[in-house]
């Protein structure tokens, strides 16, 4: 693997960048998931009063594997060969039900805390967006693909659920290409689809029968970013028609509403957001919405009210194919440690610093390249997202995972990070240079922690318990290796690579 990046580094002979990413070999810490069932993904989830009820039960492990679930409200029934949890729930409240998954080697059991309630997206939302691989390429067939994928890459498994389609997916006025043209809206103002996506219901339909769910985009203004139509003065129209169609989840760009907003005061910057989340809670399904307006007017401190259940940070994590490496620390780390982004997000609501660009992504050239994070940068890049509470929407091409990748979407014990059900973003505690120390405060107690060297060489980073407000020995846990590193007193350092991350999770020692 070494040999192989140096020869295509010293082939391009590009730049420093090129001739340093040979000198980093792409290491798998992760372990692979064992042949006994173990319940993944998230412990807690939202859903309202009688709308349609989709979960599947996350489990690794040997197949065949039969699903239980005890305690379940009335109303919903479980599949025991696929684990899908479908219905309908009438009676708001919480229920606490614990799944089963039993294969030829035993059972693994887990509690899910259902609260019916107004509140959808209590813990980051997981999936998968066709943007930053297939840009204004992405069709029917690629969004089929994609759900197959992450079922047949076992994504499915770990808690992955969304599958959303992006950008220029609607018919886009002015447009030379036959595929892009027609008539944007039907008779009655109901929005169409363009003639890559021949019919949306059977799309949502196939990703529903695979027990995942779909997602959908649009703007308030007259047209999305990529010129396609919008929801402008068809807001409720468009909304029904997703519905109609089977969504369960919409991302909202800003984009051209700056063309009709009047303005960029505080009240135009929330009026297109508070019109669509109104338009959403009327409806008798579940769409979960995502804020796309780049961070503007301080989004943090009035994405909740308005109805938002995330809302980007910063502008686009990938707006520069090279330039991704310099957004991750700037727009990732520092906007967030800048704003003090820890004290917005939470359950039903939360920061969202953009996709996981991972794997291959669009070149912007009409082909496909490999991430220019380097290995250590992906692990620092999934590592304090999960830190942060951020939605894990990996945007690479789901259809071509190397175990590499894969295996930086998929380990379980960095995902329980992520998806704690306190749902208590992380912040960073310490900045000395470039090396930072980020933690997050954990439901039973424990914190994870990040040792982050944004350093240019190899350097040794501590998380120092009086900084992290824990005192005591600690067991320190490697997560991406998940291994028990020993019992720390008063605090933990690492060698920590270039751009490198160590995560670890500290739990109380009886020693
Ligand atoms: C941008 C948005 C991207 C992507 C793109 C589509 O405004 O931030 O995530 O959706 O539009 O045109």
């Amino acid at each position: 693997m070494r040999l192989k990046l140096c020869l295509i580094g010293l082939a391009t002979v590009l730049s420093w960048a090129s001739i340093g990413l040979c000198a980093e070999e792409a290491v798998v810490l992760t372990p692979k998931p064992g042949p006994a069932p173990r319940i993944n993904g998230a412990r807690i989830f939202g859903v309202r009063q009688g709308s349609p009820f989709l979960f599947a039960i996350p489990a690794t492990g040997e197949r065949p594997m039969t699903f239980a679930a005890e305690g379940l409200p009335e109303g919903l029934k479980v599949d025991p060969k696929t684990g899908r949890i479908t219905g309908r729930i009438e009676r708001r409240g919480e229920y606490s039900l614990i799944l089963k998954a039993s294969n030829r080697l035993g059972t693994a059991a887990k509690t899910l805390k259902i609260v019916c309630g107004d509140t959808l997206a209590l813990t980051p939302h997981m999936g998968w967006n066709s943007w930053y691989v297939w840009e204004n390429r992405v069709s029917d067939k690629i969004m089929r693909d994609a759900a197959e994928a992450m079922v047949a890459t076992g994504m499915i498994d770990h808690g992955y659920q969304y599958v959303n389609i992006d950008d220029c997916w609607a018919v886009k006025p002015g447009s030379n290409d036959p595929a892009l043209q027609g008539e944007p809206r039907d008779e009655r103002g109901m929005i169409n689809s363009n003639k890559r996506f021949p019919d949306m219901k059977a799309l949502t339909d196939y990703i529903h029968s695979k027990g995942l769910k779909a997602g959908i985009y649009t703007s308030p203004g007259p047209t999305t970013c990529a010129g396609h139509v919008g929801a402008w003065e068809h807001e409720d129209q468009d909304v029904s028609r997703f519905i109609e169609w089977g969504f369960d989840f919409l991302k909202y760009d800003w984009c051209s509403y700056e063309n009709v907003a009047g303005g960029k005061g505080l009240a135009e910057l929330q009026k297109p957001y508070r019109l669509v989340s109104r338009i959403l809670a009327r409806q008798p399904r579940d769409m979960v919405l995502n804020l796309c307006q780049y961070g503007m007017g301080r989004v943090w401190e009035w994405g909740r009210e308005v109805g938002g259940n995330s809302w980007r940070t910063a502008g686009d994590l990938g707006g520069s194919f090279e330039g991704i490496p310099a957004a991750l620390f700037r727009d990732g780390f520092d906007v967030y440690a800048a704003n003090d982004l820890q004290r917005y997000g939470g359950p039903g609501a939360w920061n969202d610093p953009d996709y996981l660009l991972l794997g291959w992504l669009s070149d912007w050239k009409g082909g496909t390249a490999r991430t220019p994070l380097t290995p250590n940068e992906q692990y620092s890049h999934v590592s304090l997202w999960c830190l942060l509470a951020a939605p894990l929407i990996f945007s690479g091409d789901i259809t071509r995972l190397d175990e590499f990748t894969l295996s930086l979407l998929t380990n379980d014990e960095v995902i329980d990070v992520d998806q704690d059900p306190l749902g208590r973003p992380g912040r960073r505690v310490a900045k000395k240079g470039d090396l930072e120390v980020w933690a997050r405060d954990l439901e039973d107690g424990s914190k994870a922690v990040g040792l982050f060297n944004r350093g240019e060489a190899d350097a040794e980073v501590e998380a120092v318990w009086s900084e992290l407000g824990v005192s005591g020995p600690r067991i320190v846990r490697d997560l991406w290796r998940q291994k028990d590193l020993g019992v720390f007193r008063d605090k933990y350092k690492a060698l920590v690579p270039r751009h490198g991350v160590v995560l670890v999770r500290l739990r109380p020692s009886k020693t």
